[in-house]
């Protein structure tokens, strides 16, 4: 599938939306404010988003739906399930070209195609939450998303000192 946007201007859209969030949360320290503020932005800013959120880990080895735009997510995710917790568990970003091939993966919505979830670690490295992105385009998310993603994630990590 080739992207509705290319990647230059996918780029600059990533910058431009990363500026805006920067100025948004500039010295907030709430976690979920940083995180609804990002949501609102990401999912303004590509008309192939269709879902956009947070997970956190509320106990160990369990996350539960944070901030988010877009149709209803599922509000619990154990870290031995779907694509979130394989993030969680991994720590390491996920993207998927095509859910449909993954057995694992937990559909909040039969329309969802592909799906990137980026991890967010505090400075001890602990995982604090996830960031997770769906798409109804199959094969749409590549490392100009998954870079400009992790360099977000960044910005929200700021919240865990
Ligand atoms: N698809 C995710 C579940 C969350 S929803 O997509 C919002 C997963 O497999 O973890």
């Amino acid at each position: 599938m080739e992207s509705p946007v290319n990647p230059a201007e996918k780029r600059q859209t990533y910058q431009q939306t990363r500026r805006n969030i920067q100025a948004l949360i500039a010295g907030e320290r709430d976690e979920i404010a940083v995180m609804a503020t990002v949501a609102a932005e990401l999912y303004h800013a590509f008309a192939h988003f269709h879902w956009v959120g947070f997970y956190r880990v509320v106990r160990p080895g369990l996350l539960k739906v944070g901030p988010y735009q877009g149709s209803h997510g599922c509000l619990t995710i154990p870290f031995e399930h779907g694509v979130c917790g394989r993030c969680a568990r991994d720590k390491t970003s996920q993207v998927v070209a095509d859910v449909t091939l993954l057995p694992y993966h937990i559909a909040c919505s039969g329309t969802t195609r592909s799906e990137i979830v980026v991890p967010l670690l505090d400075a001890r490295g602990e995982l604090r939450a996830v960031l997770d992105i769906d798409s109804d385009l199959p094969g749409i998310f590549d490392a100009v998303d998954q870079e400009a993603l992790e360099a977000l994630a960044d910005e929200v990590r700021e919240v865990y000192g």
